[in-house]
This record gives C-alpha cells, structure tokens and sequence, in this order.
C-alpha cells in the first residue's frame, strides 16, 4: 500500500480578515507536522478552500473552485481535498453530496483539529467537523503568518447581533472573547517576532470583555489602552466596530494614542433609519452621525470607512436617497457597498418586498458615482506632503512598491534606484499625485544614502512569507 500521508499543501482564502487568520492557523498546524506549503494548488497532496458565504456570489464561486480542484484529483487520486470556512460550517454534509470527490468539511470553529482530520480522511473516512466545541485557546498557537507586515490577533471569535441579513452568527457562532493576557502575550510576541502593526480582529471587535467579568470587567477601550502601550507597537488597527458599542472612552483612545492609527471601519450599512430597523442594527443615523462627529473632534485626521447595503428588502427611493446623502455628507476615506443578497436561516428574506435587481443594481452605480469624487478630492488633500508609509509589497507595475498610510491609503512608489525595501519597513513618501483609489509618490530618502528603517533591528530579522497561502478577498 503507497504512503497517502500528505507532504505538502495549498490554502486558498477568500473573504474577511478572519478568513485570512484561520488561513495562517491551518498553515502553522500543517508545517507543525512537516508539510511543505506549494506556490501552485495544482503542485499539493492536500488542498484546503477557506470558504466565505456573506453573499451568495462568493458561495457559487467556492462550488466551481471545487470543480477544478476535483480534477487535480482525478490525475492523483491521493490528493486529499477540504472544504473550509464559512461555507463549510453552513453547508456540512451538504457539501459532501454535492461534491463527490471532497474528502473534509471544516467549520471556522475547527480550525485547530485540521491534523485530525486529516488523519481520519487517511483512515479513509470522509469527515464533516462543524460546530462550535469549546473553544482552546491554544488554537492560537503555531501560526503561520504570512506577510510581513501586519500582526493579526483575534480577541473575539463569532458574533451574537443577529443582524437581519446576516450569516455571520450562524456560521462563525455565538460570540466569545478571548481572554487578555493571552491576547497581550500574542501582541508581545509579534513584536519580538519584527512586526510595526498589530490590527484586532473581531466580527464586532469593540464588543470584546474579559471573559468571566459580566459587565464590570475591563472593556474593549481597557484592552486598547494596553495594546497602545506595548513598547514597540507603531501603529495599532482593529477591525470591526460595531457603532452602537463604540463608547465615549473608546473615542477618548484615538486622543490619548498616537499609534492607534487614525483609521476607523464603521459599517453603517444605510443611511435610514426604517431600513436600519429592519436591518435589527439597533441604532439611528443620528447616533452614527454622533459618533462621527466625536471621532472627528477626538482625533481630526481621523480616516473613516464604511460598508453598505443597498437594495435591502423593501428599501424604497426614499430611503435609498437616505443613504446617498449620507454618503455626500459624511465623506468616507473608502466605502465598501454590497447589493442584498438573501441568505439562508436569516430574517430578512422573510420580510418580503424584494427590490428588482435592476434598481439595486443602479443604486449601487449612484453610490459609488457620488464617493469617486469624495475619496479624489480627500486623497488630492495630501498632494504634495511627506507620509510614513509601511511597506506591504511589490506594485503591480514592475519596478514599483506599495505601502499604507497611517490611514490606511494605498501609496505606490518606483523603486528610483533604491534598493528594494522589505514588507513591514517604515519608509516616507512625497505624495506627487492622487487617485480615487490610491496614491502615487517617491520616496524621499535618497538611494546613495543608508536609509534608516534598513539599520532597525528589524532589519536583521528574517522572516518567511508562505508561499502555501493565497488570499482572494
Ligand atoms: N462584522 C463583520 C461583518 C461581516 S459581513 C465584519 O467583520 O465586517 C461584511 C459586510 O458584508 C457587512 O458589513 C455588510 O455590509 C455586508 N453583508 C453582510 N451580509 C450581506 C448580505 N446578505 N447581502 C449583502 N451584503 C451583506
Ligand atoms: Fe453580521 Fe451584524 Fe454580526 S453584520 S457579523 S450580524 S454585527
């Protein structure tokens, strides 16, 4: 009998940051065990499709993945197969009938039985693992960053909103902090370890406790304080906020840090407060509106950014209109805006009056028409200044790097005689040029003089992207 035990893999991750940390989790298990992580899925004895299911377009995309996967199979038949992620959680032994040849199917609570799994399918079982068991926390352990840039560090796991369209806290589960000296060590270690920015992850991030304390133990904008104060944490992210759970003392961080970077995601999702309440958001346009105003003051450069949905059922023109005067008033940094798409077990399907897919299709077309010029004109402010920008990469265009702003803008920059610099350096960059998306400059330290990020003792520290792991989003 040949030796099935596979010796390399492949991940392939679509959907939120989360997605994209469960992706390093299963990497890190699986080279624990001496697997070798492929550049090319076709080239691994074993391939794992991290799933997302927030609307159905991507849900389809996974099913005709899973076509092409299956033909690697029929090549060598001891490639073994798993599906997992959101969709996995939500479909279970569903997707085992509907793709013969699929050998797992893994829930994003299971993240940390991959090995067993894996030996169970070698035992010649085909395993569904869904649920939401108790959760270990030293799931956390072995964790194959990728990148080098951004440190990722759950602090809660799942959500309990309920949000009226949302499959979130069906597929990734009630939710549950984690607790704060584990999150502190992760934090220290990936400072050690050579990263500038730390981002907190969480459906509903600043909802997150300390576990056990009800409600008079420390709060997120207590664990943010202590993050802020890890010597060696340059610029500190969280993603997501919830709006209404966003304190005043949360607001007062932004003041009190300067490396909690100038940058909030705060979905709002519709600008009416009728479609709010269908949606079960349990907040006004006024309180956000609020909120906003709070941010601004706290912390006046302050970058916010926003996910919409349109088309949500029974949205009238009215209501739409809501939005997009919101959208103008408030001048998001970037948007994210979605058509509804219906999802199983949620509420909203069952309140009827759906929109013709050819108005939401417009008013999407309305939305993001009105924030092209906002975002050109915010981005056109910082022509001609000098930005820290932290190194993410290679540009698409040869010869050129990208990076981030504090802010969270994208900068791209020519090489222009430098050496190249490495993912994660802290470099300045004179804005030349502004794009609705983006923006274009030149570094400013000269090429024939030593540039001080290379002589930092991160400099000196090697680390490894994986190359097993590709990311969709
Ligand atoms: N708290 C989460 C939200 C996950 S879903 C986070 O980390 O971002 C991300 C976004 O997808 C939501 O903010 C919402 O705008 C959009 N979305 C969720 N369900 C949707 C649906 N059924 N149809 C269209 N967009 C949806
Ligand atoms: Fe989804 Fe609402 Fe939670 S959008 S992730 S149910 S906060």
């Amino acid at each position: 009998m040949t030796d099935r035990r596979p010796r390399s893999f492949f991940v392939e991750t679509w959907g939120c940051q989360m997605n994209e940390l469960d992706s390093q989790r299963l990497a890190g298990k699986l080279m624990e065990q001496g697997l070798l992580p492929t550049r090319e899925s076709s080239e691994a004895d074993l391939i794992l499709l991290n799933s997302c299911s927030v609307r159905e377009k991507a849900e389809q995309k996974v099913y005709s993945r899973l076509g092409m996967y299956r033909q690697f199979k029929q090549k060598r038949p001891e490639v073994l197969i798993g599906l997992c992620g959101c969709v996995a959680q939500e479909a279970g032994e569903r997707a085992l009938k509907r793709v013969p040849d699929l050998d797992f199917v893994l829930g994003p609570a299971r993240v940390g039985e991959i090995l067993d799994v894996v030996a169970d399918c070698l035992a010649g079982k085909r395993v569904v693992a869904t649920g939401f068991p108790e959760e270990r926390d030293h799931d956390f352990d072995s964790i194959s960053r990728d990148g080098t840039y951004k440190g990722m560090v759950t602090i809660v796991e799942g959500c309990n909103k309920n949000c009226t369209f949302c499959i979130v806290p069906l597929t990734r589960g009630p939710e549950r902090s984690r607790r704060m000296d584990r999150i502190l060590a992760e934090v220290e270690h990936l400072i050690d370890y050579g990263f500038r920015e730390i981002e907190l992850l969480g459906q509903t991030v600043n909802h997150w406790r300390e576990p056990g304390t009800g409600d008079r133990g420390p709060d997120f904008a207590d664990l943010l304080e202590r993050v802020a104060g890890v010597p060696g944490v340059e610029r500190l992210r969280f993603v997501t906020s919830y709006p209404r759970d966003f304190t005043p003392r949360m607001v007062e961080q932004f003041a009190g840090h300067p490396n909690i970077s100038p940058y909030l995601h705060l979905p709002v999702q519709s600008g009416s407060n009728s479609v709010l309440q269908r949606m079960g958001r349990g907040y006004t346009i006024e309180s956000y509106y609020a909120l906003v105003a709070s941010l601004r003051e706290a912390r006046p450069e302050i970058s916010l950014s926003t996910d919409l949905i349109v088309g949500f059922p029974g949205e009238t023109d009215d209501e739409f209109e809501r939005t997009l005067d919101m959208v103008i008033e408030l001048e998001f940094g970037s948007l994210f805006a979605f058509k509804y798409s219906p999802r199983p077990g949620t509420a909203a399907p069952r309140l009827g009056n759906a929109v013709d897919m050819a108005v939401a299709d417009q008013r999407l077309q309305r939305i993001f028409a009105a924030q092209e010029p906002i975002q050109r004109r915010l981005n056109q402010q910082l022509v001609g200044s000098r930005i820290e920008v932290l190194v993410t990469g290679w540009g698409k265009r040869p010869g050129t790097q990208s990076g981030r702003t504090s802010c969270h803008r994208v900068v791209h920059f020519p090489l222009d005689g430098h050496e190249a610099a490495k993912s994660g350096d802290l470099i300045e960059v004179h804005i030349e040029k502004a794009l609705a998306h983006s923006l274009l400059g030149r570094r400013t330290d000269r090429p024939d003089r030593p540039d001080r990020s290379r002589d930092s003792d991160q400099a000196n520290h090697p680390r490894q992207a994986s190359p097993g792991l590709s990311v969709v989003a």
